[in-house]
């Protein structure tokens, strides 16, 4: 039997209640466990950015802290892999392609760890985890050529890896309300191996409100948001391609992340992944008083 732990992505809890961040469990299987809600958490946790972590609610993961040798990125990667988020040859490519730790600004905590870090301005870089969930439920939309719209792009990080994913014939499209964090993932995405794909023009970055998405290069194939709306932007919906794939975190204390395909008529589909906690998709006004 292994002994694995509970990855409890909520550090902030740990100083608030008797859940620490890692809790060593028996681990007898790699299943996820994507049902589960917290319980007895106090409502003043809400009022702290830092709550809000872009991870699924409970996640089953060792530290990736603890990952020592060259190439760390590959070894999240791998860790990934291990527990079986990242299924697919493609989306581990990628991942190894596109260095997280220079997303990540310097300073923090290990990049390689899987946990979400602040960015400023109320924000943070997702977990590594939710990244490769967030790639895994998009790949058949993210094929060579196809396009596809990250609302919420903050560091650049996903909009990076989308980028690699649909090639040069493709086109990806970031829009995030901060400006400032537009032009630092523009300048994230020139260090890393989505360079040539934001010189070429096939991938851009642009300061705008995401709830209206991005009509210049619609229908895409893929949306993903990175940020929690209260309820699904219809402009989101309307900018679907049919046979289209949006993924986004819908809720607002309680989250959960849906799946939402626009099937060949027109009629759309919604089914739930799991359940997460992001920052909302909101105005800059409210995200930049704290909420
Ligand atoms: C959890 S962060 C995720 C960032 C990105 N996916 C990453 O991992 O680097 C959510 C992002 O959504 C942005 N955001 C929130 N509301 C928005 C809106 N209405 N329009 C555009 N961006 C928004 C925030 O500024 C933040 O950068």
């Amino acid at each position: 039997m292994n002994v694995g732990y509970y990855y409890h992505p909520f550090s902030s809890l740990a100083h608030h209640s008797s859940v620490s961040c890692y809790a060593p469990i028996t681990r007898t299987s790699q299943t996820l466990l994507h049902h589960h809600r917290p319980v007895s958490i106090s409502f003043s946790f809400f009022q702290n950015p830092n709550f809000y972590t872009g991870n699924t609610i409970f996640f089953k993961m060792q530290r990736f802290c603890s990952v020592s040798g060259k190439n760390k990125n590959k070894a999240m990667v791998e860790r990934l892999q291990h527990f079986g988020v990242i299924m697919s040859n493609k989306v581990a490519e990628v991942m190894e392609t596109v260095d997280r730790a220079l997303f990540v600004p310097s300073g923090s905590a290990s990049p390689y760890d899987d946990s979400p870090v602040a960015i400023g301005y109320n924000a943070t870089i997702s977990a590594p985890h939710m990244h490769a969930t967030c790639l895994q439920l998009l790949e058949e939309n993210l094929q060579p050529g196809m396009h596809a719209l990250d609302i919420g792009s903050g560091t650049g990080y996903l909009t990076a890896c989308f980028a690699q994913m649909v090639g040069p014939q493709g086109r990806v499209v970031g829009v995030e309300h901060i400006p400032e964090l537009v032009s630092l993932a523009i300048e994230n995405i020139q260090k890393s191996a989505a360079a040539t794909l934001l010189k070429d023009g096939s991938l851009s970055v642009h300061a705008g409100d995401g709830r209206e998405g991005w009509p210049e290069f619609a229908p895409y194939d893929a949306i993903h948001v990175g940020a929690a709306a209260p309820e699904i932007p219809q402009p989101l919906i309307d900018q679907l391609k049919p046979g289209g794939r949006m993924v986004i975190p819908v809720g607002n204390i309680f989250q959960d992340l849906k799946v939402v395909d626009k099937n060949p008529d027109g009629s759309i589909s919604i089914r739930t992944e799991t359940s997460v906690r992001y920052v909302p998709l909101t105005s800059r006004e409210a995200q930049l008083r704290g909420y």
